[in-house]
């Protein structure tokens, strides 16, 4: 069954082609936005939501090309109808709908945490329970995956989300929009010492990222060095998550550790991940690097699993801006 896979719930145009008999990604494409929204310093749902109205079927043509097909072949249309930003995805719904409905193909909308939660086994078929921690600009959480559709929170955070935090930061020292990328680049390239940032002490297996924003700000003032600062902030991070996801891997005695989203691009979160494998035993699952930020192959991928076991949603299905797992 060939399957488009649409996602338009923040600030990237993806689409892609996906094979579910073959389970195999035939496109993925990805039109970013971030230029529009630098200056800003963070996304602007209405300029996001004209940009992929924009661009949305230059995208489509796009995939199709790259995958060798034509709309003839589409035979369900998976995407994203929540959470994310409301004006932006409507656009990619809107778009899905259309086809399901020119095509008389079935539609199945996805939830996007869940299609990050997935995102490390394209091409593969998930081991269940695994834990899931799930890393971007508008997320930070611990899930226990047991099955498809069956997830429990177990930790998430009580203020920014980690790649917030990121953005927020480089933006105070000047760094310019996304944060996580220039921060990581600036930590690989430094060899100083690193400041003392504190580590909220948040209750559990949730996290807190609003304190660490505000050390930052104190040390910006006190005239460190932008390097030193950024370096000193990801190790900090990086530290906090890890610390969180051992403690939650002993508590719920599951080795199986999957990691998605933006932040999961992250260089010393790898390579911490990839050391633990064999400190403490854990079987690793990380996502391609192009799919770790949002991308239409995890909503794809999702879909049509989801679509095996549930069957078809109706055309009414509607964009939910806010929508828990
Ligand atoms: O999942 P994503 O593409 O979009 C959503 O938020 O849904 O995540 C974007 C976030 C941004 O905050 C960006 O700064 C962060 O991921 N990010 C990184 C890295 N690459 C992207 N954070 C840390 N290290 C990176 N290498
Ligand atoms: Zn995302």
């Amino acid at each position: 069954m060939l399957v488009l896979g649409i996602d338009t719930s923040c600030d990237d145009t993806s689409i892609a082609v996906y094979d579910g008999r073959e389970n195999k990604v035939l496109s993925n494409i990805v039109s970013s936005q971030y230029q529009f929204h630098q200056e800003f310093g963070g996304v602007v749902p209405e300029i996001a939501a004209r940009k992929h109205a924009e661009n949305i079927d230059i995208v489509f043509n796009e995939a199709l090309k790259v995958a060798g097909i034509t709309t003839e072949d589409i035979e369900l249309v998976a995407v994203t109808g929540a959470p994310g930003l409301l004006p932006a995805l409507l656009v990619g719904l809107t778009f899905g709908k259309g086809i399901a409905c020119w095509k008389g193909i079935p539609l199945k909308g996805v939830h996007h945490i869940e299609a990050h939660i997935f995102s490390s086994f394209i091409g593969t078929s998930p081991q269940f329970p695994f834990l899931s921690l799930i890393v971007s600009g508008g997320h930070t959480l611990i899930v226990l995956v047991e099955s498809f559709g069956k997830y429990r929170i177990i930790g998430k955070t009580v203020d920014d989300a980690v790649g917030e935090a990121y953005d927020k930061v480089a933006k105070m020292l000047g760094l310019g929009y996304p944060g996580g990328p220039v921060i990581d680049r600036i930590y690989r390239n430094y060899d100083g010492d690193f400041l003392p940032l504190p580590k909220p002490r948040v209750p559990d297996f949730n996290f807190s990222f609003s304190g660490l924003k505000t050390a930052v700000r104190r040390l910006i003032e006190k005239g460190y060095v932008c390097e030193q600062i950024a370096a000193s902030f990801q190790k900090t991070a990086m530290e906090y998550l890890i610390e969180k996801l051992k403690r939650a891997i002993r508590e719920f005695q599951v080795k199986r550790v999957a990691i998605a989203g933006g932040v999961s691009a992250n260089s010393l979160l790898r390579q911490t991940l990839k050391k633990m494998e064999t400190e403490e035993g854990i079987e690793l699952f990380l996502p391609e690097m192009e799919f770790t930020s949002d991308n239409g192959a995890m909503v794809a991928y999702t879909g049509y699993r989801k679509f095996l076991i549930e069957g078809e949603d109706n055309l009414d299905i509607n964009a939910v801006a806010r929508s828990s797992l």
